[in-house]
């Protein structure tokens, strides 16, 4: 069985005080829940790592970065290593969110970099694609997300694929307040299971987690969640609140 997963990306928002805030929040309400086979990540911005991972050792969930460097180490003024992260015991790893894509102009090169990084020092990747407005429109959105997995993830070994969750992550959907249908989630997911098939058999596809995020939040949530090839969410927007966190955890359990 593969494992049911919920992630918060908090992106770059909220002060020290007020993160502390919220992940306390998220561990004392953890205590009263029953996790099971559920994995819950929290993905704070870099200066809040280590608080972070002081209550984590506490409680039941996760941590992760939203980002690592594709370099390993040296002269690269104001990166972050997956060496150093992998030090401070951070266990996963954003890679490829649209926003780094957009902003950053992390490409399907660097990206693959990056996950190479994150694999060398035992990451378990989250890897986000998701199309365009514009590419779903035109009806070109299974292409451009076989061709984000194929050049970011297909060059890996099966043993490497294991530590790969996939986040589809429709980018018209992303912190618009308008999310993706159920069936517009399963269709894509069952596609990308598909291709995992393809290229690394069955039983590697049934065991990898795919995520649906955009605009996912307690109300939308019961119904994407439902659908078989969703295995849970990345959640932006809908993680800074504590309740709403902890109401989509709940209703993967
Ligand atoms: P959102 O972001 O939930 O705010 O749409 C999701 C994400 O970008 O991971």
């Amino acid at each position: 069985m593969r494992l049911k997963i919920v992630a918060g990306n908090w992106k770059m928002n909220l002060s020290f005080e007020e993160a502390e805030e919220l992940v306390s929040s998220i561990a004392d309400q953890l205590e009263e829940i029953d996790l099971e086979e559920t994995e819950v990540v929290i993905c704070p911005p870099y200066p809040y790592l280590e608080m972070v991972l002081d209550i984590a050792e506490e409680s039941v969930f996760s941590v992760g970065a939203q980002n690592i460097s594709q370099f390993d180490n040296g002269a690269y003024t104001g990166e972050v290593s997956a060496r150093m992260l992998a030090s401070m015991d951070v266990d996963y790893c954003i890679i490829g969110h649209s926003e780094r894509r957009k902003y950053f102009g992390e490409t399907d090169e660097i990206i693959a970099q990056k996950i190479d990084q994150a694999l060398k020092h035992e990451f378990i990747v989250i890897f986000c694609c998701g199309e365009l407005l514009s590419e779903r429109r035109a009806g070109k959105h299974f292409d451009v997300v076989r061709q984000q997995i194929e050049k970011a993830l297909f060059s890996l070994s099966e043993k490497e694929f294991y530590n790969i969750i996939i986040a589809y992550e429709p980018v018209w959907a992303i912190g618009t307040g308008e999310n993706a249908t159920p069936e517009q989630a399963q269709e894509m997911h069952a596609y990308i299971r598909g291709l995992i098939a393809s290229r690394y058999g069955n039983d590697v596809a049934n065991e990898t987690s795919i995520l649906y995020g955009g605009s996912c939040n307690s109300k939308n949530a019961p119904e994407i969640f439902a659908q078989p090839d969703v295995d849970g969410g990345l959640i932006g927007g809908a993680s800074l609140n504590a309740d709403e966190f902890i109401k989509i955890i709940k209703v993967i359990l």
